[in-house]
């Protein structure tokens, strides 16, 4: 379990840390989440030592982390840092070289995960000829060359297409499987709330909302109510208790103040026409994710 206790860490004129905690458990992959600002990059870079924290300290399986865990733990930062004049095949094996992995073993993982992410060009391809996703997809086989127990990626997704994005969270999910603690960062909330078992979101420097996607998105408030002659809602109108949130799939969607409310949706809806569809769903975590990052904002500007 790799943890975040406390951690502050203040800029002239900006905290980008302001007592951050969270965890993150083995065996899972695990998104950070939270708006541009919010401190992802920096509790990130604090791992490797990279961002000297005011207070506060990550540990791995409850020790502080040195040098010696970080040779286990693999990077992708932010900022792409791949030497632009070496081939793909070179620059793969002199980073697990780096990690002490034997030459020869070095090679044949280079050669494997060029092969799995299909970068293009193939091993001997020079990282300045890739295009910005192949790039990309070179990032993340330096960042899983040495096999890593803990595997930190910040953004790994931001510049794939579609299938470059199933292989990338294919690979991701092996290697969480095979024991590997997982934590990447992402404004791709789609992506990550079917990807993902727990996810921590940040605002302003702390974690306001984390857990299980799957309670964080669950919901005993919201439905979808189609009605066949009256698509649009209309019959909505004189229903006290509910706020409409918008569309889906061709009924409306709506937040109900308790099951009373939800009762007289339902007898509205009978009464305008056909009722197609009328459903309790899951809020999206793209909705968990604007009530937590605005609610948050609320209080600051109120305080
Ligand atoms: N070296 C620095 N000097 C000054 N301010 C910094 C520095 N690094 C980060 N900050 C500030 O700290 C805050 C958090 O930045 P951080 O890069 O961690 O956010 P983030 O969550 O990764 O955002 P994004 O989603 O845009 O990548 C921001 O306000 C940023 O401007
Ligand atoms: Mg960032």
């Amino acid at each position: 379990m790799l943890e975040f206790r406390q951690l502050v860490k203040t800029y002239p004129g900006k905290r980008a840390l302001d007592h951050m905690s969270f965890s993150v458990p083995a065996g899972e992959v695990f998104g950070f989440l939270g708006p541009n600002g919010a401190g992802k990059t920096t509790a990130m870079r604090s791992i490797f030592g990279l961002v000297e924290l005011d207070s506060g300290e990550v540990l791995y399986q409850q020790k502080a982390i040195g040098p010696a865990e970080r040779q286990r733990f693999g990077y992708m930062p932010e900022e792409r840092g791949l030497y632009p004049k070496m081939t793909v095949l070179d620059h793969l094996v002199y980073l697990a070289r780096l990690h002490e992995v034997p030459a020869a073993e070095a090679k044949r993982r280079a050669l494997a995960l060029v092969e799995k992410l299909e970068i293009s060009g193939g091993p001997s391809a020079k990282i300045e000829s890739l295009s910005l996703g192949n790039s990309q997809r070179a990032q993340v086989a330096a960042a899983l060359i040495h096999q890593p127990e803990v595997l930190v990626l910040d953004e790994p997704f931001s510049s794939l297409d579609p299938l470059s994005i199933d292989i990338v969270k294919g690979m991701l999910e092996d290697y969480a499987l095979q024991g590997a603690t997982v934590l990447f960062s992402s404004h791709q909330l789609e992506l990550v709330e079917d990807f993902c078992r727990s996810v921590a979101i940040a605002n302003q420097g702390r974690i306001v909302l984390s857990g299980r996607v799957d309670s964080l998105t669950e919901s005993e408030r919201l439905l979808v109510v189609n009605v066949r002659e009256d698509p649009a809602g209309n019959y909505l109108e004189g229903v006290n208790g509910i706020s409409r949130v918008g569309s889906d799939g061709g009924g409306q969607r709506i937040e109900v103040q308790d099951e009373g409310a939800a009762r007289q949706v339902l007898e509205a809806a009978m009464k305008a026409g056909t009722v197609m569809r009328f459903d309790h769903v899951r809020r999206s975590l793209v909705e968990v994710f604007r009530q937590a990052v605005g609610a948050a904002d609320g209080q600051q500007g109120g305080a």
